[in-house]
C-alpha cells in the first residue's frame, strides 16, 4: 500500500457524514442495527443477539488501522449536523501484491434512502484508489439486494459478474453480483481530482 491508514487519519468525512472510530457507547446501535433480522437479511451472519454483543463491540473497539494485507477497517458513520449513529462502512484491504481493496456498507432503516451509503461508500473508494494507492476495488452483494447494487452502481462500478447459486447462506442457495471500478476509471470520471 502506499500508505496506512490509522486513528491519526480520523474521522473522515464526507458532506453529511463523519466517518469515525467505535466507542463504547455505540453499543445499543451495534445491537439494534446488527440484531435487525431485516438489516442482515443478505448478510452472511445470523442477527446479532444481546449475548454476542460484548464480542461485537469489543471487536469494534480495537486500534483501527489499515497496513497489511488482510487488515479490515470498520468505521462508524455519523451524521456531521446531529452526531446521531447511521451505520457503518468497512473496508477490506483484500491483497497486496494485487493491490485490490473492497468496500461495504450498513446503514439503518431509518436513516434509509437518503443517498448516505452511497455517499460513504464513494469515500471507500476515494480512500482506495487516493489514498492507499490501491489499483482495483471491488463489492459484491447477493443478486437479490437491490439497494446494495444500486449503490454500486450510483458510485460508478462496473457489474462483472454474476455468479449463480456459488454461495449457501441461511439455508438456500444464492446468487451474487460482483461490482469493480479501477484506479484509471476513478480518474476518468473526474472523482480523481
Ligand atoms: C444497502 C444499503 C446500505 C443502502 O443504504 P441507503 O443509504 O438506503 O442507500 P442510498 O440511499 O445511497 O440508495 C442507493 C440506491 O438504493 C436504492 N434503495 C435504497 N433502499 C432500497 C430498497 N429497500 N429497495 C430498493 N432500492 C433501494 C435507492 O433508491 C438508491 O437507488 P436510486 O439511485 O435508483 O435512487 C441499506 O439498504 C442497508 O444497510 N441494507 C442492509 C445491509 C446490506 O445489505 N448491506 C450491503 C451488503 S452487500
Amino acid at each position: 500500500m502506499a500508505r496506512r491508514v490509522t486513528d491519526a487519519d480520523l474521522p473522515i468525512t464526507t458532506a453529511r457524514l463523519a466517518l469515525r472510530r467505535f466507542r463504547k457507547d455505540d453499543a445499543p446501535s451495534i445491537l439494534s442495527l446488527y440484531g435487525n433480522p431485516e438489516v442482515v437479511r443478505y448478510l452472511y451472519g445470523e442477527p446479532l443477539q444481546r449475548a454476542g454483543l460484548r464480542d461485537a463491540l469489543e471487536r469494534r473497539l480495537r486500534p483501527p488501522v489499515l497496513e497489511a494485507e488482510g487488515d479490515i477497517l470498520e468505521l462508524a458513520a455519523e451524521l456531521r449536523a446531529t452526531g446521531q449513529f447511521v451505520g457503518a462502512l468497512t473496508f477490506f484491504h483484500r491483497s497486496d501484491a494485487h493491490r485490490r481493496g473492497e468496500i461495504g456498507y450498513i446503514i439503518a432503516p431509518e436513516f434509509a434512502g437518503h443517498g448516505l451509503a452511497t455517499e460513504g461508500a464513494a469515500e471507500l473508494l476515494r480512500m482506495g484508489f487516493e489514498l492507499l494507492g490501491l489499483h482495483r476495488m471491488e463489492g459484491q452483494c447477493d443478486a437479490r439486494n437491490v439497494a446494495s447494487a444500486r449503490v454500486m452502481q450510483r458510485i460508478g462500478m462496473r457489474r462483472e459478474a454474476h455468479f449463480h447459486e456459488n454461495e449457501y447462506v441461511k439455508g438456500e442457495w444464492t446468487d451474487a453480483f460482483v461490482y469493480a471500478m479501477l484506479a484509471d476509471e476513478w480518474v476518468r470520471r473526474g472523482e480523481g481530482k
